[in-house]
This record gives structure tokens, sequence and C-alpha cells, in this order.
């Protein structure tokens, strides 16, 4: 029996999670969901924000987890948020930040002329390394000589797993081309371990068009011309800002699902949003972003079929504008699901 930690986290992520969680027990009956106790109400009442035997229990007795959001306003440095997500995606090694970015409901294009045939691509963004591993320093802090220094790190090895990753996935799907982004006219080092690397992964899958742009004119084509991705890898930094771009191209934060993989092992599943304190608690959250990591969640555990159903029932609750009032809509969170939860069953 497939075991999920449920980590509902801080608040609409509370609030979105349970409604994920009903979407999963209307689809399977043998998933067994174990919630955890972490978060800012975690953090504040014991100062604990990720124990090492949570971490290992994860790593150890789960197939995937399931995130709603981490931040609240109590917390101000957020050291909760960075040790619970930044510290499952370092130490589980969730190499694979997937996020797609694909436009389900046209009304939410944001570029004029362009439609959901053109904005259907994902974002294999590397997840365990780059300019996220708080390598460097500062030195004579607080003063007018003061020097901080923030490293990034490429390794060989994360590097090809990533790019590996994406042209695997590309052969998979049948997709037709990986463009591979980074800074290597201004980036020496780093990012020539991306070049030669991206050029010998993509000798092997030579039925796969490789391209590489830098990532300035990456977020310029993104959206002047989205239709010709389908497959993007980048790393760690790069993939953060280029999958909020991509976030606003398929209908907003609101609708932007991910996956924090490594294949074979546990992994994470969480919607892009945050825990939106100034909504939270009043039952008037957008499901849908959590609901479709769930979708991914189900995929990652072999039901592709099921996901493809949860994405298909996503478009159909869209486009009847059975939506919370930030998509346009007039219904409120649980209506939102109950919606959804009709409209999976004629996909079924
Ligand atoms: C994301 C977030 C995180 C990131 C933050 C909260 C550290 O922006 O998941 O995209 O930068 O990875
Ligand atoms: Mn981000």
């Amino acid at each position: 029996m497939p075991r999920i930690a449920l980590i509902p986290g801080d608040g609409i992520g509370q609030e979105v999670i349970p409604e994920a969680v009903r979407v999963l027990n209307e689809l399977r009956s043998d998933l067994d969901f174990v919630d955890m106790d972490l978060g800012a109400d975690r953090y504040l009442r014991d100062g604990t924000t990720m124990p090492d035997e949570t971490m290992s229990d994860i790593r150890d007795n789960y197939d995937a987890v399931l995130l709603g959001a981490l931040g609240d306003p109590r917390v101000p440095s957020n050291v909760h948020a960075r040790d619970i997500l930044l510290g499952m995606r370092f130490q589980l090694e969730l190499y694979i930040n997937l996020r797609p970015v694909q436009l389900l409901d046209p009304r939410f294009c944001p570029l004029k002329d362009k439609g959901p045939e053109d904005m259907d691509f994902v974002v294999f963004r590397e997840n365990t390394e780059g300019l996220y591993t708080g390598i460097g320093g500062q030195f004579k802090r607080g003063t007018p000589d003061e020097v901080a220094i923030e490293a990034e790190m490429n390794t060989r090895k994360g590097v090809e797993r990533i790019i590996r990753a994406a042209f695997e996935y590309a052969d998979e799907q049948g997709r037709e081309s990986v463009c591979m982004s980074d800074k290597s006219n201004a980036m020496r080092h780093g990012h020539d371990l991306w070049q030669r690397t991206f050029k010998e992964v993509a000798a092997e899958y030579p039925h796969i068009r490789a391209f590489h742009l830098f990532v300035d004119v990456l977020t310029m084509e993104m959206v002047r011309a989205p239709e010709q991705f389908d497959v993007i890898v980048t790393n760690n930094l790069f993939g953060d800002i280029v999958t909020d771009l991509g976030a606003q191209l398929q209908g907003g934060i609101g609708l932007a699902a991910s996956g924090n993989i490594h294949p074979g092992q546990v992994s994470l599943f969480e919607p892009v949003h945050g825990s939106a304190p100034t909504i939270a608690g009043q039952g008037i959250a957008n499901p849908l972003a959590a609901i479709l990591s769930a979708g991914m969640l189900l995929e990652f555990l072999g039901h592709a079929d099921q996901a493809k159903a949860v994405q298909n029932a996503v478009r159909t609750t869209l486009q009847a504008n059975q939506v919370t009032a930030e998509l346009g809509g007039d219904l409120r969170m649980t209506q939102v699901t109950d919606a959804l939860l009709r409209n999976l069953g004629s996909e079924l």
C-alpha cells in the first residue's frame, strides 16, 4: 500500500491539501495517508523545523509526499520553510523539479493570438545544487568593506542527471526537442560544464532536437513564441525564475503544479503557490494547483491514466467557470472540488 506523507504546512496549504486528498481518495482506495506535523505552528510550539528522525522516516517509509505551502507572517525569517522544503529537496536528493506549463483554458492566456496548443511544455529545473547550496560567506559584515560571496555549485554528476532526465522524458513522452538554458556567455566555468554535458548527452538522443538559449533570451522566447518549446532544462535559480513566468503563461500561480522527483525514491509534490496568509482560513482558496499536483503524484506512482483524468477534469472545471473568485468564478473552495469530482466522474 503506497504511503503518502501529507504536509499541509501553513496558511491555505492546510485547506487545499484535504481537497487534493478528496480527489486521491475518489480515484484510489490503496493509499495510506499520514499527516505530518510540520510547519509554522510546530516551529512556534517547540522550535523544531524538520527533525532528523522525520527526514529519515520520510526517506525510509514513504512513497511520496504531498505538501501544501510553507510561509507564515509569525515566522519572518522563514527558517522553517527553508529547513522543510529545501531540506527535503537536498537531503532526499529530489534532483528533478518538474514544472509543467500547460494552458488548460484559453481565457486565462495572457498572450495575444496564442492558445492552449501554443502553451504546452515542461521545465526540468535542477533542484539540488546551483546557487541554492548556501556555499559562500560574508566577510567584514556590516562594515563599509563588507564582502558577500554566494558560490554556484555545478557538479558533473548533478548536471548530467538533470539533463539526462530531460532527454529521457522527451523520449518517453514523444516530445520533439529539449532546450537547455544557461548563461555560458558570462559564466565561464559552471555553465561551460552545462554546455559540454548537454552536447554529450544530446548525442545519445539523435532523434530529439537539442538546442540552447541563453536564459535572458529564453525569457523573451517564452513570451514571443512559447509553441517552440517541448522540454526546457536549466539550473536551479534560472528554473525558479522561468517557472514563475511559465505559471503566468498557463493562467497564474493558482494553476501551477510541481513535482520534486528522484525516480525510484520518495518524491515530493506541491503546488507552486505559497501560503497566501491574507486569504487563509476563509475557505476561498483555489484548490486546483494542489489537485493538479496530486495528479502528478498519481503519475509518479504509475497511474498515468488517472493523472490524465485529473487534468482533464481540471480543464472541464475551468472551462465551466466552476472556480473561485480569484479566477473569476463565485464558488468557494470545497464547491470547486465538488464540481471537479463530478467532472472527474464523467472522465472515468
Ligand atoms: C519555489 C520557491 C522556492 C524556491 C523558495 C520558497 C525557496 O520559490 O519552489 O519555486 O526558490 O525554490
Ligand atoms: Mn519559485
